[in-house]
């Protein structure tokens, strides 16, 4: 049994594979957070000790008891206003315009069976899946808050979330609610988290927790962002990529969000992570409840690698949707830079031939292919082909990309309106813009006000259209700016606050129909690169372009960042032409194409500019390709230390019989050192045979002695080394 429950003492213990998460109701119903780390079958309360620390006050009922305090005890779920002084997991203003909040424990429901919550993304599971609700009550306030937590028990997962209802006669306004909170006390803790900007995401920077300090890291742009990710790993001081403690805290949502890390006077750090307290507020009537998303958590005793592949095992397993859990993914060759906005029928099939004859599979037609847009200053609503502009209708433009033998994918940007489009003109309310005020532009465009019905109606009759019109196999979702003025025409002045997650759960609602409708269609994310890569879109596309920066070298570090939380196969990465378009520097062939193979594998360059030695190379990439896919996307990843002029990671296959190593140099030196790569994941006892020399050597020699290298020479040179189990026989 995953869930004990010790009903005399209120004691409630959640077990996984190799971890015990657990939480104890106290004599005055103060629901207590008394463990989250490896596995142990003791009540592990015995380590909250308390002492009055001085202006730490006490409950009422505890008056006599000055060692007592909210203000030092480890909670599961923080309240508000009632003498915890650290960051609290709700807020609220009731219609007495009180502020507090008091939980206190009130019961708990055993739950088998998990289903993924209304209108939101969440964990699949299935009818097995066991998880617990526990109820805490604030009875002044006539509040609930039942707290879920499901057991993913494989893949050392356990699932959060909340929901708020007002069990009252009063209005209430619920201004934060975090999806998770968790208390460590004792011991000093760092913690990961994921920073970044446009073409430049998902950069590690590893941190101590302050003293008495907070840390938070946040998007308040409408989107999860390329500035910070929702994702989290707090970790012990000495905790490594091999070994050590390491929590994760991944929040299944992709609009505003918020990550608390902060260290109270006792040493005792709070995590807490959900929706963006600030701009949001959601009013609450009399019976009515607000969930939170979902947040994934796992805990690993065995360094940040294999916290990461906890991760990319639920992501594969529980997140990305069965149809395209294992399924080979086709290897594309999408139009953006190759043509940017400068294309007609002809050019795209000249596009088509050339790209089929280096064993390329699909044709993605990226953006410029609607309404008037032969830039980006109109268009983004008016989802109708441009006819004039390619000189055939999109019917006949797949017909022929299929008769070539390609696939066919195509660009939308479903969120968006330009001010310059029929859309606009027709309806300028569907756009957030505030009353008496110009509205902020980005890229020429507003964002459209997807809460509203009758706007994820328009843009499911128009897409829908679309995807019916010809024969279209993908759909690459993309985002392109920031929110502001998040100010919806639809809603009252005082429910302006729910704006900003209606919005979320609007563009939701419109995937899940559309996913639902064309469940054929694979759909592919992306918001500018990657500046809504998450578990929540993930749910919806099981691949993310990763970043608009598309340079080999900063791929590298983009996509090491990226792997962290999510697994390779959801990685959207392809070789671009060279000199870069962002970077303008020129790296091999050879190396592009090892570093997009690490991703969903594809091309973004024009191949009738290839000479034929470069279209051979593209030939051998796409099947090598095709050789290593199901190691690659569906092996066991790590990230290798390396010396400082190199970089490396590797892919094992779950049954540790072939391994694929990918080094890279950074950079070269005249006098340089050997690359010398340690590595992980082998079985110790097999012997392996590496194909590029023949040498046969045991995975513990790999593992504890090493692979060398030549030295290699040139600008950013790259190497592949397979490994494949040998059996003397
Ligand atoms: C941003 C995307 O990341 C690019 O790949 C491309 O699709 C452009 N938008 C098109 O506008």
């Amino acid at each position: 049994m995953s869930i004990r429950i010790e009903e005399k003492e209120k004691l409630f213990s959640l077990e996984t594979a190799h971890t015990l998460y657990q939480m104890k109701a106290d004599e005055t119903g103060v629901l207590l957070h008394t463990w989250y780390g490896a596995k142990t079958d003791t009540d592990m309360s015995y380590r909250i000790r308390t002492v009055n620390r001085g202006f730490c006050g006490n409950p009422y009922e505890m008056q006599n008891r000055f060692d007592y305090s909210l203000d030092t005890l480890p909670q599961e779920y923080s309240t508000d206003g009632v003498g915890d002084f650290r960051p609290s997991a709700v807020q609220v203003s009731l219609e007495n315009g009180s502020r507090s909040v008091d939980w206190r424990y009130a019961g708990y429901r055993l739950l088998k069976g998990k289903e993924k919550p209304e209108g939101m993304p969440g964990l699949r599971g299935n009818a097995e899946t066991e998880g617990i609700e526990i109820r805490l009550e604030d009875s002044a306030g006539g509040l609930q808050a039942f707290l879920t937590y499901w057991l993913f028990e494989a893949q050392d997962v356990i699932v959060r979330s909340a929901r708020i209802e007002n069990r009252g006669t009063g209005t209430v306004r619920l201004k934060k609610a975090a999806s998770v909170c968790v208390d460590f006390p004792y011991g000093k803790k760092e913690v990961i988290h994921f920073h970044g900007r446009h073409a430049m995401e998902r950069m590690p920077e590893r941190i101590a927790v302050p003293r008495g300090g907070r840390l938070a890291f946040e998007s308040r742009r409408g989107m999860s962002s390329h500035q910070s990710n929702p994702f989290i790993i707090l970790c012990d001081p000495d905790t490594t990529e091999r070994q050590g403690n390491c929590w994760g805290f991944m929040l299944m949502y992709s609009g505003n969000h918020l990550e608390e890390v902060c260290e109270d006077q006792t040493g005792n750090v709070r995590v807490i992570s959900g929706i963006h307290p600030e701009g949001f507020e959601w009013q609450l009537e009399p019976q009515e409840s607000f969930r939170t998303p979902e947040a994934i958590l796992s805990f690993s005793a065995e360094g940040m690698n294999a916290l990461s592949r906890n991760y990319h095992r639920i992501i594969r397993e529980e997140v990305i949707a069965p149809r395209w859990r294992n399924a080979k993914k086709p290897v594309l060759i999408n139009s953006w830079e190759a043509t940017y906005f400068d294309f007609n029928a002809e050019k795209l099939l000249r596009l088509a031939r050339s790209a089929k004859e280096l064993g390329m599979e699909m044709l993605v037609l990226d953006d410029g292919w609607f309404g008037r847009r032969d830039d980006d200053t109109t268009s983004l609503g008016d989802w109708v082909c441009n006819e004039a502009k390619l000189g055939c209708s999109l019917k006949e433009l797949t017909e022929k990309i299929h008769e070539i033998g390609l696939r066919f994918g195509l660009w939308f940007e479903p969120e968006m309106i330009s001010p310059e489009s029929d859309l606009y003109r027709k309806h300028p309310d569907w756009a957030f813009t505030d009353p008496d005020r110009l509205p902020m532009i980005a890229r020429r465009q507003l964002v459209l006000d997807m809460g509203r019905k009758e706007v994820q109606d328009y843009l499911f009759e128009t897409i829908s259209g679309v995807l019916k019109s010809a024969r279209i196999e993908y759909v690459k979702w993309d985002f392109n700016r920031s929110i502001a003025n998040c100010w919806s025409h639809a809603l009252p002045e005082d429910r302006q606050g729910e704006a900003a997650h209606r919005f979320m759960l609007g563009t939701y609602s419109l995937l899940e129909r559309l996913t639902e409708a064309f469940p054929e269609v694979m759909i592919e994310g992306c918001s500018g690169g990657g500046g809504r890569f998450d578990a929540g879109m993930l749910y919806y596309c099981p691949q993310i372009w990763c970043s608009d920066d598309t340079d080999a070298i900063e791929r590298i570090e983009i996509q090491r960042g990226t792997s962290y939380g999510y697994p390779v196969c959801t990685m959207g990465s392809h070789v671009s032409a060279c000199p870069n378009h962002q970077t303008f520097r020129t790296v091999p062939l050879e190396t592009r194409g090892i570093v997009a193979q690490s991703g969903t594998f594809g091309y973004e360059l024009n191949p009738e500019k290839l000479t034929d030695a470069e279209k051979e190379t593209v030939k051998a990439q796409i099947r090598d390709f095709h050789r290593f896919e199901s190691l690659i996307e569906g092996g066991d990843y790590y990230r290798l230390e390396t010396e400082e002029d190199y970089t490396a990671w590797m892919s094992v296959s779950p049954e540790k019989d072939e391994a694929l190593l990918s080094v890279a140099a950074i950079r070269v030196r005249a006098n340089g050192l050997f690359p010398f790569v340690k590595l992980q994941g082998l079985d110790p006892e097999k012997t392996y045979c590496r194909e590029d020399t023949g040498e046969k050597m045991t995975g513990a020699a790999l593992m504890c002695g090493g692979v060398s290298f030549q030295q290699m020479m040139g600008d950013f040179p790259c190497t592949q080394v397979y490994l494949r189990a040998w059996n003397n026989e």
